[in-house]
Formats: structure tokens, C-alpha cells, sequence
């Protein structure tokens, strides 16, 4: 379940095509982030620059050249140097790199300055991912003002400069099987992990121990880190959408919502599972419940090729707003409080985002009520919820309860397939479980 790689030039391949001729583009690699002090946080390759190369190591960039018809693919990377090595860990260097990589030529990062501009002058655009790194900013402003200076070698600069993720952003949303197999693998890690945590959960512990029980499952099984910060909230804490402190304790007759995916190889999983916290949900907390599964079975129905995202939310608006009404959560006209966007105040996040190398994935979602076509390998979630804060102004009774479901889908050529299917998300099923 590796990208190898084949993948990775292939990458490079489809993208050098979709360029013009007379073209160049250069793609940069993170940058190590301090912490505190002399200590950094775990190196996280730039997204873009994983997908095109699979190359791990900050201190990178990436050069395709597109020059009468000919391309070429170069790679500036660090240096071997021994004593960085014994302290701060190995180096693939430029003869590992030759090696390792479908590349033309492996070049010292600190060259890039010197060789930079003689390699992109005569071509006449210039891609890269704006916005995306100020040191590549600088770099490419740098190089830019070199080419203009240097008449005197008979230097071009490039006439204009286009967002490279106006390409990339668009192969990115769509998985290759390749992709698809990694992601796969991503969303059974992180549903046994969610299936640990239903196991081993028990009112008086910390939230934070659940979210122990969720990473050993991830790097028991390859995925060393998780994909964003694990959101484990019990009871009022599931209504806040981005809870991440992790630090009180479960109480009995709470539920407790988890929102949790390891990245692996790179791609990540995005799951949310709410369960009680003493394995018996009340009557309140199933009602509440079965309301969002109904909405999310319903939207997952909804998930295939020529559908939008924007329809399966609509149904998804309409199903928990009947849903409330008839629990009297909400109360009026079923027509007028649609209308209203009345439960707007219990559901107040999107329904669905792409998925990917990123947990919210690139690609363009046309319009803000999402409403791209949606296309055989897409990859995304489906994530409805209900949240009731004690602050609501409703009965008492339904206080601190906050539900969501989400799953992981791969749009299909008939339909879909939901990659996260192997965790329990029935009343019943997840009762049998923690019983167990
Ligand atoms: N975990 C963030 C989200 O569900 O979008
Ligand atoms: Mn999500
Ligand atoms: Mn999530």
C-alpha cells in the first residue's frame, strides 16, 4: 500500500502535459517549524510537493521545464554532509536522488540561487503555487529580478506567471486506483481506531486517554501521526465543532464525540463517531442520534456521478429539520423553517469536503453551496451533525447533546463507496460493541 515511484512520475508526467510549451514551473518544500526554542515540530512535507514527488526532506524544490517540446525534470535538494547527519538524521543527497527518482538531474540546494535563472530563462510562463511558501515567493522574485538583469547573458525573464494550483488543484481531486488503495488502508486504520476507543472507553477518564487509545491503533498499524488534531469532546464539549483541548473527564449519561484520522502515506481519514459513554444511549441522546444517521444514510445515497454535493445537503437540511420538529426541538411551519435555515442553529457546518492529501483536499467546489458535478474518483466526506449546547433555547432535556457522523466516500462509476464503512454506526451496533 506504498506509492512508489512510478506513481510519482506519472505525476509529473500528466502534469508536464498539461503545461504549455516554453514553460517551467517550481514547486517548493515545506520548511522545518520551530516550536520553542532549538526544538521543531514534526516535519510535514508541502502537499503539493509530496504529490509530484514522494520526496520527504525539507530544503527542496522541484523544477519542471517544458522548452521547444523537450522536458526535463530537476530536483535541488540538501547536501550529504556528516556531521548534520550523525546529529539530525540521514540525507538521500543528489546521487541518492539520481537514484531514488525518474529525474533528469540532482542539483545542491544551496545552488538554486546561481543556477536558477540560467535553467528558467527563454521560457515565457512561469508556475507555482502562489501563495503557498513566502521563502519560495522570495526565491522566485529573486530569480525573476537575476533574469531581468541579465542581458548581458542573453537572459529572458518570463512574461507571465500563472497559479500552478489552477492545474494541480483539479488532479488532485481525482484518485487514481493508486491513491484510491493508500486511502483505503488510511480509513481501515482510523475505523479500528475509533473501534478501540468505543472498546476501551469508561466514564472517569480523561478526554485525552481516549485519544491515546485512538493513537496507538494509528501507529500500531503504520500511520504514526494523525491527520489533524483529534477532537475527543463528552458531553457539552461535542458542541464545540473544533474542541481540541482534549482535557476533562467523561462522565457517566455523556456522549462523547470523536473525530479522528491518521494520515497514511500521506492521505488522510477523516472519521467522526458519537457514542455514550457508558455504552447505553438515553432516549434523548437516540433520538437526537437516529435523526443524523438518517440524514447522513440518506446523503450517502445521494453521493454519485452527475449528483452535487449541494443536493445531498439539501435533503440532509430537510431530514433534520422534520426530525427536530417532530421532536419539538424546533417548533413552526415545516415549509417556513426551511426557509429560515432554522436548523442553522443545531447544524451549522457544510455537509462535505474533498479529501485527500489534505483533510480539506483541494479542487474547486464551484460555488459556495457546493454545487460541482460530481465524477468517478472524487474523494469526500459526509459529515452531518446536531448540536445542542446548554446555552440552547430548548428543553433542558436535550441539553449537551452533540452528534455527528462522518464517513469517507470514493465516488464510483455507479455510485459510491464508502471507504470508513468498517466501524459500527447503528444504536444497536455500537450498544453490542461496547457491551462486549
Ligand atoms: N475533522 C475536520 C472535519 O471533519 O472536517
Ligand atoms: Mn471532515
Ligand atoms: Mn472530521
Amino acid at each position: 500500500m506504498m506509492l512508489t515511484e512510478t506513481f510519482f512520475s506519472a505525476r509529473r508526467k500528466a502534469l508536464l502535459q498539461q503545461l504549455p510549451d516554453n514553460s517551467a514551473a517550481i514547486i517548493f518544500a515545506a520548511q522545518e517549524k520551530t516550536r520553542s526554542a532549538d526544538t521543531e515540530y514534526h516535519f510535514r512535507q508541502n502537499s503539493y510537493f509530496y504529490y509530484l514527488t514522494g520526496f520527504n526532506e525539507p530544503e527542496s524544490v522541484l523544477l519542471l521545464l517544458k522548452k521547444d517540446g523537450a522536458v526535463q525534470t530537476i530536483l535541488f535538494n540538501r547536501d550529504k554532509d556528516k556531521m548534520q547527519e550523525i546529529w539530525h538524521g540521514r540525507r538521500l543527497g543528489q546521487a541518492g536522488a539520481l537514484t531514488n527518482f525518474e529525474i533528469d538531474q540532482a542539483l545542491s540546494i544551496n545552488a538554486l540561487s546561481d543556477e536558477l535563472p540560467a535553467l528558467v530563462s527563454g521560457v515565457e510562463s512561469l508556475y507555482s503555487c502562489h501563495g503557498e511558501s513566502a521563502q519560495g515567493e522570495l526565491l522566485i522574485k529573486e530569480m525573476l529580478n537575476s533574469l531581468r538583469l541579465g542581458m548581458k547573458k542573453n537572459w529572458r525573464a518570463p512574461s507571465v506567471q500563472i497559479d500552478l494550483r489552477l492545474i494541480l488543484d483539479d488532479m488532485r481531486l481525482f484518485k487514481t486506483n493508486a491513491e484510491v488503495a493508500v486511502m483505503r488502508k488510511a480509513a481501515k486504520i482510523s475505523c479500528d481506531a475509533h473501534s478501540r476507543a468505543m472498546t476501551f472507553c469508561q466514564a472517569g477518564q480523561f478526554e485525552y486517554q481516549l485519544e491515546a487509545e485512538i493513537m496507538h491503533e494509528f501507529a500500531s498499524n503504520g500511520a504514526r501521526f494523525a491527520a489533524y488534531n483529534t477532537i475527543v469532546g463528552g458531553g457539552e464539549n461535542a458542541c464545540i465543532l473544533h474542541y481540541t483541548e482534549n482535557e476533562s473527564v467523561l462522565q457517566d449519561g455523556d456522549l462523547v464525540l470523536i473525530d479522528a484520522g491518521c494520515e497514511y502515506n500521506g492521505y488522510a481519514a477523516d472519521i467522526t463517531r458519537t457514542f455514550p459513554i457508558n455504552g447505553k444511549f438515553s432516549v434523548e441522546q437516540k433520538a437526537i442520534y437516529e435523526l443524523v444517521l438518517k440524514a447522513q444514510l440518506a446523503a450517502i445515497a445521494l453521493i454519485k456521478p452527475s449528483s452535487t454535493i449541494k443536493v445531498a445537503n439539501d435533503a440532509v437540511t430537510s431530514i433534520l429539520t422534520q426530525g427536530l420538529l417532530d421532536l419539538g426541538v424546533l417548533s413552526g411551519d415545516f415549509e417556513q423553517l426551511l426557509q429560515d435555515g432554522a436548523v442553522k442553529e443545531f447544524y451549522m457546518h457544510g455537509l462535505s469536503h474533498w479529501i485527500g492529501i489534505d483533510v480539506h483536499d483541494v479542487g474547486d467546489y464551484i460555488s459556495s453551496a457546493r454545487t460541482r458535478v460530481l465524477e468517478p474518483g472524487m474523494t469526500l466526506t459526509i459529515e452531518p451533525g446536531i448540536y445542542i449546547s446548554q446555552d440552547s433555547d430548548v428543553d433542558p432535556k436535550w441539553h449537551s447533546i452533540g452528534v455527528r457522523i462522518e464517513d469517507d466516500l470514493l465516488v464510483t462509476v455507479d455510485g459510491n463507496e464508502v471507504l470508513t464503512d468498517s466501524v459500527v454506526k447503528t444504536v444497536a451496533d455500537i450498544e453490542t460493541l461496547m457491551a462486549s
